[in-house]
């Protein structure tokens, strides 16, 4: 990513209290963009966007992506030059839980942005953030392209696969004229990184048990996942913005920002990696009671982004959780958690 880009550039994030909307504020912030952001309150204690005073960067917006009204009028006040929409129901498992919901949030938040898009003149960019998880999953051992089927299995997946879908069909009703904003979709696997405390996902999960000294639960060690730092794809995002903002109609469109190849491995080598690093008798157990389905194996082919955006993951699988740890320590010795993530930002673009 261009950080000249982005200085003084207009940018309105949804998603900025979750925790990859904490982590692009910061990093936004720091390149001197002006931010506004628009989702809901955080929903976790402790969180990233107050430990680390992600708000005092930015005007925020404390609003439903379901509430057409007043999405549109936030978006209207502020004219961004640069839309990314991040703000969503992520979760599989609560996915089957509230399945309403998910579809509301994911599939009509998706409508509600883009028709407040509609409405806002000033927006030339606009980066719809969704997931690996959008592809029609044939549990094959190839990597999924950018133009193949999307489907899902669960409400989660299915809702992000309709996500994209809305976003195609907008794209070719009302954002194919010339001066209309360019659109495009960002489709990334498991993310991981410092100060993610969502219930129900692994590397949260074995946090909270290394803390409590308690052995980690694990219910699917097998299962293959294409891991990454949060910083990788936020930068995808970030080089796919820009492309669109500078040469519009060539970008709009959907890419994958998975991990290398080597990186997609199997739950089991993050756990013993991570019990190995954390030290202080820390173990995990497998859970062997029946769970509800999720995807085995997934796999993104980056061939597209790498060759037209020239965006390139990073990190290793390692170098990422060895960053986690770090986080997490400083955290729990009430070290400076803003300081510690913009510390690892910076690594991260020197690296
Ligand atoms: N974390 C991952 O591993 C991962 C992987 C692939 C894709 N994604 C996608 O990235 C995005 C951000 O995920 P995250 O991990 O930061 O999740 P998160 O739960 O930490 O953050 C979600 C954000 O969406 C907001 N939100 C939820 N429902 C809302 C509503 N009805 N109205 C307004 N705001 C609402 C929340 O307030 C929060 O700001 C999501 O679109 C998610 O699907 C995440």
């Amino acid at each position: 990513m261009n950080r000249v880009f982005w200085k003084d550039k207009k940018v309105f994030i949804t998603g900025h209290t979750g925790f990859k909307g904490s982590w692009l504020s910061l990093w936004l912030q720091d390149c001197g963009a002006i931010l506004t952001g628009y989702a809901l309150a955080p929903n976790t204690k402790p969180n990233l966007f107050d430990t680390a005073l992600v708000a005092d960067g930015m005007e925020s917006v404390i609003g439903d992506i379901r509430d057409l009204g007043k999405l549109t009028k936030a978006m209207g006040d502020f004219s961004p030059d640069v839309v990314i929409h991040m703000a969503a129901q992520p979760l599989v498992r609560l996915s089957y839980k509230n399945p309403v919901d998910t579809y509301s949030t994911n599939v009509m938040g998706t409508v509600n942005l883009l028709e407040a898009v509609r409405k806002t003149a000033s927006v030339k960019a606009v980066v719809n953030v969704t997931t690996d998880k959008c592809y029609e999953n044939k549990e094959w051992i190839w990597g999924y392209r950018e133009d193949e089927p999307m489907g899902g299995h669960d409400p989660y997946s299915n809702s992000k696969g309709c996500s994209e879908l809305v976003t195609a069909a907008y794209r070719s009703s009302f954002f194919k004229y010339l001066g209309s904003a360019k659109i495009a979709s960002g489709r990334a696997g498991n993310v991981i990184g410092g100060g993610d405390w969502a219930e129900d996902r692994l590397i949260p999960d074995i946090f909270k048990s290394f803390e409590n000294k308690e052995s980690v639960v694990v219910r699917n060690p097998f299962a293959t996942r294409p891991w990454q730092h949060v910083l990788e794809p936020l930068s995808g995002y970030l080089v796919l913005a820009e492309g669109l903002y500078l040469d519009g109609d060539k970008y709009a469109e959907g890419w994958n920002f998975g991990p290398k190849d080597d990186d997609v491995m199997p739950v089991r080598a993050v756990i013993e990696y991570l019990v190995e690093q954390w030290g202080d008798g820390a173990s995990w157990i497998h859970d062997e009671s029946d769970q509800p389905h999720e995807a085995k194996l997934l796999k993104l082919d980056i061939s597209k982004a790498k060759k037209l955006l020239e965006w390139a993951p990073k990190w290793s699988l390692f170098t990422a959780l060895d960053s986690i740890v770090e986080w997490q320590k400083e955290w729990l010795k009430g070290g400076d958690v803003k300081a510690i993530t913009l510390k690892q930002i910076h690594e991260f673009e020197k690296s």
